[in-house]
This record gives structure tokens, sequence and C-alpha cells, in this order.
């Protein structure tokens, strides 16, 4: 056997699985086309086409978020490291495959364990097996599991002096403050008494640099949230025309966030799920929040989880910030 497939099956034994429930994506789109003004689940956006157009969307002169916070990462982790101290355990959401992970279990002291919390098994296990072969001294503990839930970790083999939650990108920023705030005590949970969280978050500025990330001229994030809709069609058999919508996306400053909406080119209807759904000529449907963080907005949003900030690092133009917390 080679290294890659006896990796993918240390990978596979070591999993922890918490049987998290399988999606209902009919339910969930009929659930937010039958609402006023119609909404569609933004967590349906990440399938292998647009997981890709993602990362194209990444590689766009105008989308300053990945690019600014790798920067960040990379000046900063000699101060994230000391600040974290060593022996630790890190925990991250999503299946962080990619170079940030990769520049956090580099240069963090003494890491201990590493668990990605994922839903897709497959993702999992992949990353967890890539991981594997670039951090052998690490012990991999993946966990199958919805992280909005808080969860009981897999104890490491050598005890961690200490648990921190990995959280880059903004994706808190994803979530309603409601559900950010559900989240953050979820992961204030899982961390423990002696945890700390390290969370991305995309800061307040200019509207129109904002709006530009989210309007690229090459319009990848147009082809990436119209893919939801050809997702739809593919997996549930919806009919929506693609031709038929647009990419909108506006910052609304008083809520501080990007609002996405894929906009109705004319009246027209669409069948979903044995329903029919009518949409008026210019109707925008909602598809995305992206939350954008003022310190007070951000620091407020922590205390009300139980949380308080110990460290951040800002850009040098205060675009993109890392923030470190830990149970108040
Ligand atoms: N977490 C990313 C963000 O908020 C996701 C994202 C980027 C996104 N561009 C998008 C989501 C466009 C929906 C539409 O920046």
């Amino acid at each position: 056997m080679n290294a890659a497939a006896s990796a993918l099956m240390r990978a596979r034994s070591a999993l922890t699985d918490l049987h998290p429930l399988p999606d209902d994506i009919a339910a969930d789109a009929v659930a937010g086309l039958s609402k006023t003004p119609k909404t569609l689940p933004s967590k349906y956006f990440y399938d292998a086409e647009g997981s890709r157009l993602f990362e194209a969307i990444t590689r766009q002169p105008e989308y300053y978020l990945t690019g600014t916070e790798l920067a960040l990462l990379e000046a900063s982790l000699p101060s994230i490291a000391q600040a974290i101290g060593p022996g630790v355990h890190v925990v991250e959401y999503g299946s962080g495959s990619g170079r940030k992970t990769e520049l956090l279990l580099e240069s963090l002291h003494d890491v201990v364990a590493y668990t990605a919390v994922e839903i897709s098994r497959t993702a999992l296990i992949e990353s967890t097996a890539r991981l594997s072969q670039q951090f052998p001294q690490i012990e991999m503990l993946p966990v199958c599991a919805d992280f909005t839930r808080p969860l009981a970790l897999p104890g490491a083999k050598r005890p961690a002096q200490r648990t921190v939650m990995f959280f880059p990108g903004s994706t808190l920023g994803n979530f309603t403050t409601d559900e950010a705030a559900r989240l953050l005590v979820a992961m204030r949970q899982t961390m423990g008494a002696h945890g700390c969280a390290l969370i991305g978050i995309d800061l307040d500025k200019d509207d129109a640099l904002i709006e530009a990330a989210y309007n690229d001229a090459a319009g990848v994030t147009a082809q990436f949230t119209l893919n939801l809709l050809a997702r739809l069609n593919r997996e549930i058999g919806s009919d929506f025309d693609l031709g038929g919508f647009r990419h909108k996306a506006v910052y609304a400053r008083e809520r501080g966030r990007i609002e996405t909406f894929l906009v109705s080119q004319r009246a027209q209807s669409v069948q979903l799920a044995g329903r029919t759904f009518d949409f008026a000529a210019d109707e925008a449907m909602q598809v995305e929040y992206s939350h954008k963080y003022t310190d007070a907005g951000f620091n407020a949003l922590a205390t009300h989880a139980g949380l308080r900030t110990t460290h951040g690092w800002n850009d040098a133009r205060d675009w993109f910030g890392l923030r470190l917390l830990q149970p108040a």
C-alpha cells in the first residue's frame, strides 16, 4: 500500500463520527423560498463546483480577504504562538487543508493534536490524511459533526495544556448576529476553561472596497452565487433558469454587512420539489450575509457569548483582524 492510501486508512480509523443528520436540501430550499423575502440557505454554496469557484474568488484582485489574512497570519504567528503557549490541541471548524492551517501547525509551540470538525466525512478524511503526511508528529483526531453545536473533543494520547479553536476567513460573519453568538457559546464550551479561540474577522472599511470584493470585475462571484441554483437543479431537479437571475451584492452599513442576492430578471415561476414558486420581475432573493466588524461590535458579540478578547492583530491598513479570545 502506498503512503497516501495508508494515510487515508489511518485518518478513517481515527475518526470520531458524531453522525450529524444528513442535509435535506429540498426541505431547506422549500422553507427558504416560502419566506418573504425569499432566501436560499448559504451552506449549500460549497459543493465541488462551488468550492472550486470559491478558490477562484480568493484569487481575484478585488477579494482582499484571503491574501490579507494570510499575510497577517504569517507576520503575527510568532506573537500568536507566544500568546497561546506550548502543548496545544488545535481544533479547526471546517476541513482545514489549506495554507492557513499549515502555517498554524508549523508555528505554534509543541502542537500535540489536531482536530478538524467537518460535516462532510469525505472532505474530512481526505484533509486529515494529507495533513498527517505533512505533520507525522501531530496526533490527528478528526471529528465528523455539525460545528454549530458544542462537542466533547477526543482526548490526545499525550495530554494537551490548552485547546485552541481556529476559525479563520471571517466565516463567523456569514452567520446572523444571533447565530454567531450561539456559535461562540458552543466554541467556549468546547474549548473548556483554559482554552482559547483564534478568529479571523473582516473589518469595517470603505463601502466601495467591500462592495468591489463581492462584485469582482471578472464575474467569478456571480458564477459562484449562480452555482447555488445550478446545484439545486442538479441535485433536486428544480428548474431555475440561470440566465433569468443576476448576482447583486450591496453593503448595508446600518446592519454592518454585505448582503448578497439573486435578482429575478423577469416575472417567472420555478418548479422545485413538486411546488411552484413565483418570482416578480426584479424580486431579490437573499442568499448570503458577510458581516464586517468594528472593534466595539466584535467585542460586544464576544462579551455576549461569555468570552473576552485578550489579544488582537490587524494588518497595516486595518482591513482584516485576528482576535484571540478566552472565557471571560
Ligand atoms: N466567507 C466568504 C465571505 O464572506 C464567502 C464568500 C465570498 C461569499 N464571496 C461570496 C459568499 C459571495 C456568498 C457570496 O467573504
